[in-house]
């Protein structure tokens, strides 16, 4: 009777050892899944948002952008960026592949920039939304 006892608490206790490290497996296998997917896209939209990022992403817009898109995005020869509202994948899709519209052309940055300083760029130009100068604007 004892020993009956015994052997069915092992049986539960390995039953529960299975379950335990079923869950603990399951978990780690999420959080590779994340992890992979954050560096796919070079920490992608965790840079919207975020301080450091959007100053990185102005200055690379100064060097890089300003002459056509003039400064906070103002506009230039070519369109204002600020005071609108874009989507973030189509601000970076744009700088990645470039623009043509008519005889104005934005060429592509994928080879410039990689996908960091892509997204960094994306985030200074989400930060122009909602400068000040926007509310006389609209
Ligand atoms: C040689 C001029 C030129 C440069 C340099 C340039 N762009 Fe552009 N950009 C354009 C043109 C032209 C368009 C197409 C829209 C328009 O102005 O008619 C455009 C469109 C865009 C758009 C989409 C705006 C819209 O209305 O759909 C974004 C976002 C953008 N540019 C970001 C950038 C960033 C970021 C850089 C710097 C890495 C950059 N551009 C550099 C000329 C330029």
């Amino acid at each position: 009777m004892i020993k009956k006892d015994f052997v069915l608490s092992y049986k539960a206790q390995v039953i529960i050892a299975c379950g335990v490290s079923a869950i603990i497996t399951l978990f780690a296998m999420m959080a590779s899944v994340m992890a992979a997917a954050g560096t796919a896209n070079g920490g992608g939209e965790a840079a919207l948002g975020d301080p450091a990022a959007i100053k990185t992403g102005e200055a690379t817009f100064y060097q890089n952008c300003v002459y056509c898109h003039g400064s906070k995005g103002s506009g230039g020869s070519a369109r204002a960026l600020q005071c609108r509202d874009m989507k973030p994948d189509y601000i970076f899709e744009t700088i990645t592949n470039g623009r043509i519209n008519g005889a104005n052309v934005m060429p592509p940055w994928k080879d410039t920039f990689d996908e960091k300083a892509r997204w960094q760029l994306v985030a200074y130009i989400r930060s122009l939304r909602t400068l000040p100068e926007c509310d006389s604007n609209n």
